[in-house]
């Protein structure tokens, strides 16, 4: 796949999709581009699903839907695209022995904790969406999308904290 970047003298230049993501990234940290990328995409993702919420405050329960079950897709993308496979590499083969070292304990809270926003939050969106099997519908959806939201903001909080750690204070940063 190829992305178009314009470049400082206004021409544009065709670079693979992989070659972009592993390039430094522009926030001016460590970090290369698909991590800057997935930082402010999982901010993006957090914004959505408070305006989604206000939206349900509101009664305007359509606008509510859409909203959220956007948020929930992009935030598979950057999962199951940008995260488990960092996790498995750099983080997994250290598990349990190196716990104790605040790289591998914040990026596994954060892994544990997001991987209950994820499901809990897809379960959600599938069930909102006419799209769950009989036998795992539910009804009070007020509780369950109260939930759903707090565990989304708290991952996304800790998720800040992994970049931290991962790019800013950590003098052997990942290279991927
Ligand atoms: C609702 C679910 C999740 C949200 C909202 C979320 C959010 C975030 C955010 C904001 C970051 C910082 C951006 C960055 O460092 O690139 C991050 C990084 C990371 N997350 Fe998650 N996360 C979720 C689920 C998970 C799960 C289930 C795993 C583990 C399997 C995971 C593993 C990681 C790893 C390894 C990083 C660092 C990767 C990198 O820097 O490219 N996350 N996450």
């Amino acid at each position: 796949m190829i992305a178009i970047l314009w470049q400082t003298d206004g021409e544009p230049e065709e670079i693979a999709v992989t070659e972009l993501l592993h390039r430094s990234g522009f926030l001016g940290t460590s970090a290369n581009w698909a991590a800057d990328m997935t930082l402010l995409l999982s901010l993006l993702v957090a914004a959505l699903f408070t305006v989604g919420a206000v939206m349900a405050l509101r009664q305007r329960y359509e606008a509510h839907r859409w909203i959220q079950t956007s948020g929930a897709v992009l935030n598979v993308i950057l999962v199951v695209w940008l995260m488990i496979l960092p996790y498995r590499d750099f983080v997994a083969p250290g598990i349990p022995a190196r716990l104790g070292e605040s790289f591998y304990w914040i990026t596994t809270l954060h892994a544990v904790i997001g991987f209950f926003a994820f499901t809990f939050g897809n379960f959600v969106v599938l069930r909102g969406n006419g799209l769950m099997i009989k036998a795992l519908k539910f009804n009070n959806y007020k509780l369950f999308m109260r939930a759903a939201y707090i565990l989304y903001m708290a991952t996304t909080l800790l998720g800040v904290w992994v970049y931290f750690a991962w790019f800013v204070n950590n003098p052997n940063p990942p290279v991927y």
